[in-house]
């Protein structure tokens, strides 16, 4: 923690909004590229510019084949470690991994894959999952993974949005206490959906090997071995690499598209300049591969750098106890480790000493990094004082792809504020704004959003929605890229993310749209009108509670009716949704105009000070959503 560190950070930072052609330009020259880019930033396509125009370049290429052919095809390209499946650990060097993924390709090419068609990945936690993703970025496909933890119905939605010729998929995902047969979902996910894709390649698993249905469906194993290799094809920088779809303020998610270029130029320079990371160093995010982390510093970001990535099919704690981070890192030799802090949380709950540290020689661990949610000051000093490592805290989000704001370790790290993932990004013009488009003084809360153009990584459009892209994150400030999250810059430049402007909560670091829920709650039968908030949770961060007032005449009683709407979210939404949580009561509070006031409710939950809204319709609902939050044991200190 220097002053070298504060003018490294702010000569490369003042340099990427200056000059960001230099800047990029210097980054992207480190990839491989089979033709070299016409302009590096291309203004002309508005409103957000596009990166490396005319270029051609292959992700897959530059994440495998080029270390391979640079000599390093024995180093380690991805370990997988499963204490889920009785501790199974399958290591894998850049030839081999280039190897499966060539196969792979053929098997998706054999089926009619071509560049830009779509391939569905609804897959748990195995390197056949990475395998798949790079397979499709090798001949040009659009992959887009599909969180396992979802229900059939989201999982539909993904297949008629993305049209999708073949889904791969895994016969079962295991959880710690239980194993989930996949095919009756995705069976499910197919009948519902009114796109039908042509074929479905499946990893059949040891768990639970899933009946195939002949004609449609592929037994992975077979296919690969029988497979002709494919080679990688040179794609345009900007050709889209993915769809990664995010909840969004309707039931309908948002698909993130994602290019080639401009995303293998940014993950690149970002693993040495925030990570700290070499080539042949271990990286590990604890992560899921159907989140943004996953598909950024699981799979591509590691790769392309020439790291070793870990794959981790377990938890925090119950896989076996909260000591199995420290295994990972101690068997494995991580140099640097990213998770978001709920599973810190989860750790110091059942470990608040951290004694099972001790078992563990974790003497080449040097940075933990954490990020999905605000690092809470707490958790900050718990994993600061046992780990005796540098903890940064650093914000993003899934259409950013990499950080907005981080404490770099490339350039040495700036001395931590807690609560504050440090400063603005290099390539991120961050401004604090008021409604009416004005910088806000330092210190103060507003709408944090960054200059267009965005950097290299950023995402390009929402997958048939470009209208939707635009009126979501540049309408409202002009000129700008909306984050949706508020919050203030210091007068040091430091930057502190409050809550997010839209309704979208924050539950165990994955991202979920209470008016999503909202919609699942409102097609119950006996339901008129309904609300859910997000209440803070001690170890989620964040808990979906729901408010259901019922038809009149509805003679049930409110346990039944409570019982399946938490139902039906999990088997509309997904158990990932958590949400347990439920009253009914007389009357919704709402503005004099119908607006229902779901932010005093949040603040009662959280026993946090309100002012009375002074359009509120009925003050006295107020002291009725405090006792309906009391019965289900919240707002309590009231
Ligand atoms: N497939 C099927 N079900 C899944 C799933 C998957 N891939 N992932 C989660 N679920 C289920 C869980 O089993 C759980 O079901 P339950 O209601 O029957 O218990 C439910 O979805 C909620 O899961 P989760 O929020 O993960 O809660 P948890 O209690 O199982 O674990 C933590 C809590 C904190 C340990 C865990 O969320 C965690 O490790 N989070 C941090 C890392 C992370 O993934 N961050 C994401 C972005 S960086
Ligand atoms: P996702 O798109 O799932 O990555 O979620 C992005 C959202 O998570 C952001 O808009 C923030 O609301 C929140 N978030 C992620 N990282 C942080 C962080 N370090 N600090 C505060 N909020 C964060």
């Amino acid at each position: 923690m220097s002053s070298d560190a504060e003018s490294n950070y702010q000569q490369a930072y003042e340099q990427s909004l200056n000059d960001p052609d230099t800047f990029w330009a210097a980054a992207a020259e480190e990839l491989h590229w089979t033709k070299p880019w016409d302009s590096v930033l291309d203004t002309s396509v508005m409103p957000h510019g596009q990166w490396f125009k005319g270029g051609e370049i292959n992700t897959c290429y530059n994440a495998l084949d080029r270390h391979v052919e640079a000599g390093r095809g024995d180093q380690l390209a991805l370990i997988y470690d499963s204490p889920v499946t009785g501790n199974r650990v399958i290591k894998l060097t850049y030839a081999e991994l280039r190897d499966a993924t060539a196969k792979c390709a053929g098997v998706l090419a054999a089926n009619g894959v071509k560049k830009g068609d779509r391939v569905i990945i609804y897959m748990p936690m195995i390197p056949e999952t990475a395998i798949a993703m790079l397979a499709c970025a090798r001949i040009g496909a659009i992959h887009s993974v599909v969180f396992g933890g979802f229900a059939s119905n989201e999982l539909a939605v993904r297949i008629d949005d993305a049209k999708p010729d073949v889904i791969v998929t895994a016969s079962c995902g295991i959880e710690v206490n239980r194993v989930i047969p996949y095919m009756p979902l995705l069976n499910d996910a197919i009948d519902i959906a009114e796109f039908k894709p042509c074929k479905v390649l499946v990893v059949q698993r040891e768990q639970c090997p899933a009946e195939l249905q002949a004609g449609r469906d592929i037994d992975w194993l077979t296919a690969i071995t029988d497979a002709d290799a494919v080679d990688c094809v040179p794609l345009e920088a900007t050709d889209p690499l993915y769809i990664l779809y995010t909840s969004g303020t309707t039931g309908l998610p948002k698909g993130v598209v994602r290019d080639n270029g401009g995303h293998a130029v940014g993950l690149n320079w970002t693993m040495n300049t925030i990570y700290g990371m070499e080539a042949g160093d271990v990286y590990w995010a604890a992560s899921d591969v159907g989140w943004v982390v996953g598909h950024s510093y699981i799979v591509y970001a590691p790769l392309i750098k020439g790291c070793t990535t870990i794959l981790y099919e377990g938890k925090p704690v119950g896989t076996p106890d909260a000591g199995a981070f420290w295994r990972v890192i101690a068997e494995h030799g991580v140099k640097a480790m990213f998770t978001a802090p709920t599973a810190f949380r989860a750790i110091k709950k059942e470990d608040p000493d951290g004694a099972l540290l001790a078992k563990y020689d974790l003497s080449k661990f040097e940075t933990l990094f954490l990020a999905g949610e605000r690092t809470d000051p707490d958790t900050l000093a718990w994993a600061e004082e046992k780990l005796k490592v540098p903890v940064i805290d650093h914000w993003w989000q899934t259409e950013t792809g990499w950080s907005i704001a981080a404490n770099h370790k490339g350039y040495g790290f700036l001395p931590i504020k807690p609560g504050s993932p440090t400063k603005a990004a290099p390539g991120w013009d961050l401004q604090v704004l008021d409604d009416q488009c004005n910088q806000m003084p330092a210190g103060e809360v507003g709408a944090l959003c960054t200059k267009l153009p965005m950097p290299p990584g950023s995402l390009l459009t929402l997958w048939n929605a470009h209208d939707r892209f635009t009126e979501s994150y540049m309408a409202e400030f002009p000129g700008f890229y909306k984050t949706a999250d508020a919050g203030y810059i210091d007068a040091d430049e430091y930057v502190f993310v409050m809550s997010r402007t839209d309704d979208i909560i924050n539950v165990a670091g994955h991202r979920l749209s209470t008016g999503a829920m909202e919609e699942v709650l409102a097609s119950h039968s006996d339901v008129a009108e309904c609300a859910v908030i997000g209440v803070a949770d001690q170890l989620k961060g964040q808990l979906p509670v729901g408010f259901l007032v019922l038809k009149s005449g509805v003679d049930r009683t409110d346990e039944d009716i409570v019982a399946e709407v938490v139902q039906l979210v999990r088997s509309q939404i997904g158990p990932v949704a958590a949400f347990k949580q439920a009253a009914v009561i007389e009357r919704l509070p709402k503005t004099r105009s119908g607006k229902i006031l779901r932010g005093t409710m949040q603040k009662i939950a959280d026993n946090e000070e309100y002012r009375m809204p002074a359009t509120i319709d009925d003050p006295a609902i107020l002291d009725e959503i405090d006792l309906a939050l009391q019965s289900l044991g919240l707002a309590s200190a009231r």
